[in-house]
């Protein structure tokens, strides 16, 4: 079977959760770098890494990596790539990429160049002088770091997060990557109940549900690749089939609570289209005054933060606030998220853990406060 290298970038901080989850589908991870994850595999893995994939931004095909430190280097390097192996005569293929601390500092300029290289060898290959460009889109992706040129093919079309279960969402909603992982990281027992009290548009407890029922975040969306030549019917059907059969109907008790009621109507409607309207349950309510009689539970949430919620001082308050009444929780877990230097302190406890990611551009920390562990079932 042809092998190659598929790469997925991820947001910063995420990378280990990204390769956890390569390495669960059977496939090798070669590299692991700050933003990115590569692995081997077929076109098979394509539609696989793309159906199955909770907290990676991406799927892209590697097709070449090289040094070029001039526009002439780039050109002879990016065509002497044996582009006729990926792009059929008639697609359609725009560039698109970035420089960073390289001597090749003009993204437009590369673009071009790029664009231009790809365009000649296949006008040579296929023995035609105009390329038509009418048929599949296969985007061409390319990064020049430290002068190193990676040149890529996506696969992806609209990145993961893009699950297609939020077609509505509040003012500030969490990427569904970073949802994923903190559910991923968590010591959640689905056998305890778990409790988003800042849910906003759900987010948070819909992953939850769809980590523990094993339901694949791409089952309920396309992606770029489901119109290449070089995957069939067959083998996307296998994907869905293989992803299918990985679910289970486990039975789950998870509270989505939001101070504002329109917000958790968004949550209810975006559960109901993920599929999870059993185990999700959006409520009305003051994140403050959550109590629950039963032990061993988890929070995960990411409260506002001031940048774009609220004031930076109505957060303050609220983080003392929610650290007094989280910790009359018996033998509760916390997992919160938030851009907040000094949120420990405002809590009132330090975390058990803290592990940063980077949210956008936003620098955030998920703070880590482990509860008693649950006696073994
Ligand atoms: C940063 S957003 C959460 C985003 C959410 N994770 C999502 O993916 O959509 C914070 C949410 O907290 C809610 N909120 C603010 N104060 C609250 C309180 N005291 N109790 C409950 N919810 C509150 C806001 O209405 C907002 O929806």
């Amino acid at each position: 079977m042809e092998q190659f290298e598929i790469i997925v970038p991820t947001l910063f901080g995420l990378e280990s959760f990204v390769s956890r989850e390569v390495r669960r589908l059977g496939l090798e991870t070669t590299s692991v770098e700050d933003g990115r994850v590569t692995f081997k595999g077929g076109w098979r893995d394509v539609c696989r890494a793309n159906i199955n994939i909770r907290t990676g931004e991406r799927v892209l095909i590697k097709t070449a990596e090289f040094t070029a430190k001039s526009f002439d280097e780039l050109f002879e390097k990016t065509k002497a790539v044996d582009w006729e192996r990926w792009l059929p005569k008639d697609c359609a293929f725009p560039v698109k990429g970035h420089c960073l601390k390289s001597q090749l500092a003009s993204g437009r300029d590369c673009q071009a160049i790029i664009k231009k290289a790809v365009a000649d060898r296949l006008s040579q290959k296929y023995g035609i002088e105009w390329l038509p460009e009418d048929g599949a889109l296969y985007q061409l992706q390319f990064s020049i770091i430290k002068d190193r040129v990676t040149l890529m093919i996506d696969t992806s079309g609209e990145p993961l997060h893009k699950r297609g279960y939020r077609r509505v969402s509040n003012l500030a909603p969490l990427r569904e990557t970073i949802a994923a992982a903190m559910v991923t990281m968590s010591y959640w027992k689905f056998e305890y109940p778990l409790c988003d009290p800042f849910c906003g548009s759900g987010t948070i407890p819909i992953e939850a549900a769809m980590f523990k029922r094993n339901i694949a975040p791409g089952l309920n969306r396309s992606f770029a690749c489901d119109s290449f030549e070089q995957i069939t019917s067959a083998m996307r059907e296998a994907a869905y089939d293989e992803a299918k059969s990985f679910e289970r109907n486990t039975p789950l008790d998870i509270t989505a609570i939001d101070i504002d009621s329109s917000t958790v109507e968004i949550a209810k409607e975006n559960a109901r289209l993920a599929g999870v309207d059993d185990a999700v349950k959006p409520i009305v309510g003051d994140a403050v005054k959550f109590m629950s009689d039963k032990p061993y539970g988890t929070i995960i949430c990411n409260p506002p933060y001031g940048e774009r919620l609220g004031t930076e001082k109505e957060s303050r308050e609220l983080y003392k606030k929610i650290g007094k009444s989280f910790s009359k929780l018996d033998k509760w877990s916390y997992y919160i998220l938030t851009s907040c230097e000094d949120f420990e302190d405002l809590f009132g406890r330090k975390a058990s853990k803290k592990r940063k990611i980077y949210n956008g551009m936003l620098k955030c920390n998920i703070y880590q406060y482990f509860g008693e562990r649950p006696p073994k079932m």
